[in-house]
């Protein structure tokens, strides 16, 4: 079980929004009544934002939230004078909710491996005939569809919960017919490592801990656990792999 427990950064938002409009709520008519000055409300929605990016800096969300921060009041406002019928609200938080489905509960986003990644990948698993690889959360699984052209020998697994990913993954191994691509609607945390020759991910730094754990505990000897981009802290990957592509992705691979 994994005790590090940390503050969800939709929850951080949230306080840094409800912080922006109090200070404004609060402050603005002090300042206003001390040094008599009038804004209009474009600015006061502006402020705000600014009030709620200054403080998701100090409470050290990533960069990215600060322009996130700084817009979200006045796109709100200007979005409720856009008549837009009530339910189409819920709907697009359903339907995001789908997709970033692991954002929210495990902290690990939607990217995707690219086609360098998959072909190095289909190197690194053993020439036996049926060996196995898994895709510890698959998305759209277009990391094992591409090991199956090139490796059409193995068995690849791929596990997703985000409904949305899962089901478009569904769809293209039907669609492609992939046969030697499973895909199942499972937690990573559920998935028994134990009969796989190749286990791959390409999560976040979050439950990389636990994970190598899991790994450790589970994998057979000889079998090689990978990770895309996210090492393991204080543990040294057996070999580190940089591919020549865009972003010089690094494959950290520990062998069991
Ligand atoms: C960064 S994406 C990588 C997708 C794919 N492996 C690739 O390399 O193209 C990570 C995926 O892991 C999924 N994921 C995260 N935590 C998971 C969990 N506990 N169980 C199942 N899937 C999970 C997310 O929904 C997301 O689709």
């Amino acid at each position: 079980m994994n005790n590090n427990f940390s503050i969800p950064p939709a929850f951080t938002a949230l306080i840094c929004q409800v912080s922006g409009f109090l200070t404004l709520f609060l402050g603005l008519p002090i300042l206003q009544a001390e040094f008599d000055f009038a804004i209009g409300l474009d600015e006061k929605l502006l402020l705000q934002g600014a009030v709620a990016a200054g403080i998701s800096f100090v409470l050290r969300q990533s960069y990215w939230w600060g322009p996130i921060h700084l817009i979200f009041p006045i796109s709100i406002y200007y979005g409720l004078l856009l008549d837009i019928p009530i339910w189409v609200y819920p709907v697009l938080l359903i339907l995001i909710l789908a997709v970033f489905w692991n954002v929210v509960f495990n902290r690990v986003p939607l990217y995707l491996s690219n086609r360098t990644t998959a072909q190095k990948l289909a190197t690194l698993i053993p020439n036996n005939k049926n060996a196995k690889f898994v895709d510890l959360g698959s998305g759209l699984a277009n990391t094992l569809r591409d090991i199956s052209t090139l490796r059409p020998d193995c068995h690849l697994y791929g596990y997703e919960t985000a409904p949305v990913p899962f089901l478009i993954s569904k769809l293209l191994n039907i669609f492609y017919r992939k046969r030697n691509v499973h895909i199942e609607m499972k937690n990573i945390w559920n998935v028994p490592l134990d009969g796989f020759d190749v286990v791959y991910c390409f999560l976040s730094p979050v439950p990389m801990p636990r994970l190598y754990e899991k790994a450790r505990s589970e994998m057979k000897p000889g079998s090689l656990f990978i990770s895309n981009s996210f090492t393991v802290p204080d543990v040294k990957p057996n070999r580190t792999i940089t591919l020549k592509d865009g972003r010089k992705t690094k494959l950290f691979i520990w062998k069991m």
